[in-house]
């Protein structure tokens, strides 16, 4: 097969994204991508195997231990960010609007302390406002059109409690002279986010403490934000 008759990875999730799009229904699409995944019949762009990099290196590199302090961790995906999470002593509740990626991150870590649970980021559970020493966000809000941003990454800082830390790890915007283009120019998903929307987690008393912004060692034209955040 030549290089021109590779199957592109990414080909399903991007069909499967316009046609939920085109319906007006933006997050559909992730339970058919994971369902299809489940049959073979498609793959999981970002599963990545193993935590992310910068969460791995975050939580070297910090003095961060749970000792049984909670956790949550936003759209988890296969769960290798919260096993990395759960391993650091957090008592971790993860969640993921698609009923196929929580039964799959159960199935790829059948010894887990985490709990996996279903759920809406746009409408959570109310018990868990505030209740989160540590909350992990990893290229969900990215994940959602721009216009859903606001409200969803309102929602990831409502969950952190008092004294609590929120990460945020996203792609960062393409920018232009500086500038991050405007929001008519990108075709996602993914929607990068702009410094702007980083700034946008500090909610009230949750105040953003480090901010890095890292090429992906994979292409390094590609930046990432890492985002470290404390509610007073
Ligand atoms: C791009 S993937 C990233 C997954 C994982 N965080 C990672 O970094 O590998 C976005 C994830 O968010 C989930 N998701 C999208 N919208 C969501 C929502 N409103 N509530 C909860 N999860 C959502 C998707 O099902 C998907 O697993």
């Amino acid at each position: 097969m030549t290089a021109e008759q590779t199957p592109d990875p990414d080909l399903a999730s991007r069909r499967l994204a316009a046609e939920s799009l085109a319906k007006d229904d933006p997050t559909g699409w992730f339970e058919e991508l994971y369902a299809a995944a489940g049959e073979g019949k498609a793959v999981v762009p970002w599963d990545r195997g193993g935590a992310h990099a910068l969460l791995t290196e975050w939580a070297e590199t910090s003095e961060f231990r749970g000792d049984g302090k909670r956790a949550l961790v936003v759209g988890t995906g296969l769960g290798w960010d919260a096993e990395l999470v759960a391993d650091l002593g957090y008592d971790t509740i993860a969640f993921d609007i698609s009923p196929s990626a929580v039964e799959a991150a159960r199935q790829t870590h059948p010894d887990t302390k985490v709990d996996y649970v279903v759920a809406d980021l746009l409408n959570p559970p109310a018990e868990w406002r505030g209740a989160f020493d540590l909350v992990v966000e990893i290229y969900t809000v990215q994940a959602l059109p721009i216009e859903l941003q606001p409200a969803a990454s309102k929602q990831v800082t409502a969950q952190v409690r008092v004294g609590g830390t929120l990460v945020v790890i996203a792609a960062v915007r393409t920018e232009v002279d500086g500038r991050p283009v405007s929001d008519d120019v990108v075709q996602g998903p993914p929607w990068p986010l702009t410094r702007a929307a980083i700034d946008a987690f500090a909610i009230g008393d949750v105040r953003l403490i480090q901010l890095e912004k890292q090429p992906s060692p994979s292409d390094p034209t590609i930046y990432r934000w890492r985002a470290e955040y404390l509610r007073d």
